[in-house]
């Protein structure tokens, strides 16, 4: 892709043999001089709707990777090449993924070092969260609320009803069966919620148990697996919304969402599942029958082999998972083997995402995609 000027000017995007002229307002929007954005937050300090939509540009001409126009309206600015074709051809960290199942040779894996929320290591590992939707970081301090740190070193904390962070033990009268010691078949956290909370942060303190097993599936491969073997259930997994109920002391908590929901362009967006809390509407009988032979199958996939991985959670790692793209669960454990101990919370993508953008800028990286 590249950046050509006709007749001096006119701004082309010459892109496989084809040039799109480039709207001579959207290159006028994006003009940063002293006057029009503010110097120490890049906002702008007019409203772009205002400027004259027949506004043209009056010279152009191109110097070593700057592009340099002049307006009709008197606005001149130097352009970084490199910058506008950047955002035309931007690629967002969600479109960089790697579908997986249970042959996956090396799981995503980091170790923990101090300030590494600065360095550009934390850029590869943020590009791997992305890729396979979770890195497990090794040699975390294990202090009880080290993990609130870890995650507002990365954005922002997304407190839910079982508060900021949240403790994974067995315990009498849970109000979760996470809060057990019995086996968790493959699930999302909080589909109930709404907003659904998007990235869990699972911190190992203590694991002197021989079982308590994390698990993790692909959702997305399985979801693409069924698109390719099995169209008909696929379809009603994707058109068909479930409520998701959570009932407490004080609170019921309720929201609706497909198993499998795509965005407009049918990619898989986001999966749902959990045996425990899912109540399907009552659609007439034979819609029923499709239904539940495709949640029988999509139960039988998340739980097969072919797409479950199966790993030990050591004192110090982190595990830090997709939820709107993975299933967890664990195996069962025996209490009276000593103590198994996860402190666990919730951030937002675009927490990820943000700083994935600044460790970019900051390392000058994004050239290198
Ligand atoms: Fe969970």
């Amino acid at each position: 892709m590249k950046i050509k000027i006709f007749e001096n000017n006119v701004v082309l995007v010459n892109h496989s043999n084809e040039n799109f002229e480039i709207h001579p307002l959207w290159l006028r929007e994006r003009a940063k001089t002293e006057n029009l954005v503010d110097k120490y937050n890049d906002q702008r300090l007019y409203d772009p709707s205002q400027l004259d939509p027949s506004i043209k540009i009056k010279k152009a001409s191109m110097d070593n990777g700057h592009l340099n126009l002049e307006f009709t309206d008197g606005i001149k600015f130097e352009y970084k090449v490199n910058n506008l074709l950047y955002e035309i051809d931007r690629k967002e960290p969600t479109e960089n993924i790697i579908l997986w199942d249970s042959n996956l040779k090396k799981k995503p894996t980091a170790v923990f070092e101090k300030d590494i929320f600065e360095k550009k290591v934390m850029y590869d590992v943020l590009q791997d969260f992305y890729k396979y939707g979770f890195v497990i970081f090794k040699n975390i301090p294990v202090e009880e609320n080290y993990i609130v740190n870890f995650a507002n070193s990365i954005g922002t904390i997304r407190p839910t009803n079982f508060g900021e962070s949240f403790s994974v033990k067995s315990v009498p009268e849970p109000n979760d069966l996470a809060y057990t010691s019995i086996a968790l078949t493959p699930h999302t956290d909080n589909p109930y919620r709404k907003p659904i909370p998007c990235i869990q942060l699972l911190h190992c303190l203590e694991n002197e148990v021989k079982g308590g097993f994390s698990t993790l599936v692909d959702g997305f491969s399985v979801s693409e697996y069924l698109r390719k073997n099995h169209k008909d259930l696929f379809k009603i997994l994707t058109k068909t919304k479930v409520r998701f109920r959570f009932v407490d002391k004080t609170i019921i908590l309720e929201n609706w969402g497909e198993l499998i929901e795509l965005d407009d362009n049918n990619k898989i967006k986001q999966v749902r599942y959990s045996t425990r809390l899912d109540y399907v509407p009552a659609l007439e009988k034979k819609e029923l029958e499709i239904f539940y032979e495709a949640r029988k199958l999509i139960s039988d996939l998340y739980a097969s082999s072919k797409f479950e991985i199966k790993f030990r959670l050591e004192k110090g790692d982190l595990l830090m998972m997709d939820n709107h793209r993975l299933l967890h669960g664990r195996t069962s454990y025996d209490v009276s083997e000593g103590k198994r101990y996860l402190k666990g919370c919730y951030i937002d993508h675009d927490s990820t995402e943000g700083k994935l953008r600044y460790l970019e800028r900051k390392f000058g990286l994004k050239w290198k995609k």
